[in-house]
């Protein structure tokens, strides 16, 4: 009887939504982070909202948006862990990187060096739980071992998310995360403990994280000048408007001579032509020219 009761109360049933509450929330949600939500994925607000309904004792998605434009920030969180994909793993995408590293990242530190300035700012913007801006970090450690200790690096990562950005200063993974990871890597910087592994303190010491909507202009300033932009596999949320005022971001924040690396999938053809496109074996990178 008790287990038959349990699944029952657990098998909630979708509320359903209209073709004008879906516009509705769509374009909330539009206006607040400049996450697009395509008419054929209306079905996923189905999904991924009615629980959230559920947990406020709301039975139609009218009352929610209701709800939403009442609501002082606090709701809007939780909107934000509803709508966001975060999907990431270490070492992502690995041929991008090595491409990052031996040309994008060795032409960066050799410019630093012979200006006497052993510093290093990195901005990674949509960073979810963290694995891309710890395997920059990783990449970092690697190429410049002992000589690190000279080094005023910086990789300042940020995401809509506040519960991504827990964890990732939490720094403890599971299995899922290292699905791209070679073994040695995951030996190197990481410590097994009874929850999965933790990022090691040489790598945690490199990033700096923090909640931030890459929506709100105002934010995007306070992030220091960088010498390179990390937004992969971000932007394929946005729709061509927020794109271009995302990347136009981007371009303000960075250096003469800086760069953009998207995800190996996205490009900025059509979205700004201030870059200039630089063609590796499995990357493309936008370089601000100087
Ligand atoms: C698919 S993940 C990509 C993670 C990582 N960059 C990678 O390539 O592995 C996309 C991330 O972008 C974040 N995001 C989406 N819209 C955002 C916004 N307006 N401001 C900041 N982060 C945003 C999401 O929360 C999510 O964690």
């Amino acid at each position: 009887m008790g287990s038959l009761f349990s699944k029952s109360a657990t098998l909630r049933k979708n509320v359903r939504i209209s073709d004008e509450e879906f516009v509705q929330l769509r374009d909330f949600i539009y206006e607040k982070s400049g996450i697009f939500v395509d008419a054929k994925r209306k079905y996923l607000f189905e999904s991924r909202f009615s629980k959230r309904l559920g947990e406020l004792r709301l039975t139609s998605f009218a009352e929610y948006i209701t709800y939403l434009k009442c609501d002082r920030g606090e709701e809007l969180k939780q909107l934000f862990e509803l709508v966001t994909t975060n999907e990431t793993s270490f070492c992502r995408d690995m041929k991008q990187l090595e491409a990052f590293r031996d040309n994008v990242l060795r032409e960066k530190l050799d410019e630093q060096r012979k200006a006497g300035r052993l510093e290093l700012n990195i901005w990674s913007a949509g960073c979810s739980s963290g694995e891309e801006p710890y395997t920059l970090a990783i990449l970092l450690l690697e190429m410049l071992r002992m000589e690190i200790s000279r080094w005023k690096i910086t990789i300042t990562a940020v995401d809509l998310s506040s519960r991504m950005i827990e964890r990732a200063k939490a720094g403890v993974y599971g299995e899922y995360a290292f699905k791209t990871t070679p073994d040695a890597i995951r030996r190197r910087y990481f410590t097994q403990v009874a929850e999965g592994w933790k990022i090691r303190p040489e790598v945690q010491r490199l990033v700096q994280f923090r909640q931030m909507n890459l929506n709100d202009p105002l934010a995007t300033k306070r992030i220091p000048r960088s010498q390179i932009v990390f937004c992969r596999n971000v932007i394929i949320y946005f729709d061509e408007t927020m794109k271009r005022r995302v990347v136009q971001y981007f371009y303000d924040n960075l250096l003469p001579g800086g760069y953009l690396m998207v995800g190996h999938s996205e490009s900025l053809h059509k979205i700004s032509q201030t870059f200039k496109p630089l063609f590796y074996a499995g990357a493309i990178a936008y370089k601000k020219e100087e």
